[in-house]
């Protein structure tokens, strides 16, 4: 019998502004772009016997529809809602459609800064959070998404 998460999808979602990581405020998010965040994800993914797909998006609609359709595709969500974390009632309704596992990830640690962003409409609908870690936050929430899905 093939392990349980041999060949199935897990979809990465990162929201708006995400495309400009390695060049905004790179204090905060760090150097590393999107691009090779992607790679690192399909490389890892691969090994551990999982696909992977990875989609950006700066508009909230596009994100809903993604997740959406992830109902019948995907096994797991990975999701950066961005500043969307913070406002969409949306995000999180569709996100509830989902009965697979979510982890929410963060590249800062949002709740050492401003206070609008201590607050996330994702976290109580997620399995789990990642935040403050930087690229790293997504290679760790794809090895914990693995792991629940063999459990
Ligand atoms: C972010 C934190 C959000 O507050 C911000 O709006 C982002 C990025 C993070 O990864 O740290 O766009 O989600």
């Amino acid at each position: 019998m093939q392990p349980s998460t041999s060949k199935q999808t897990i979809l990465v979602l990162h929201g708006p502004n995400l495309n400009m990581l390695g060049k905004r405020e790179p204090e905060l998010y760090g150097r590393t772009t999107l691009t090779e965040v992607n790679t690192r994800l399909q490389t890892q993914a691969a090994e551990l016997g999982v696909a992977v797909k990875c989609v950006q998006s700066n508009h909230e609609g596009e994100l809903v529809d993604t997740i959406q359709k992830a109902m019948t595709r995907c096994r797991a969500v990975i999701i950066n809602p961005g500043a969307y974390t913070h406002t969409s009632v949306a995000i999180r309704d569709a996100l509830l459609l989902l009965d697979v596992p979510i982890i929410e990830v963060h590249l800062s640690n949002i709740y050492k800064r401003e206070p609008f962003r201590h607050r996330s409409m994702i976290a109580d609908v997620a399995t789990g959070q990642i935040a403050g870690l930087g690229v790293n936050g997504y290679y760790l929430a794809l090895q914990a998404i693995v792991k629940l899905l063999d459990n």
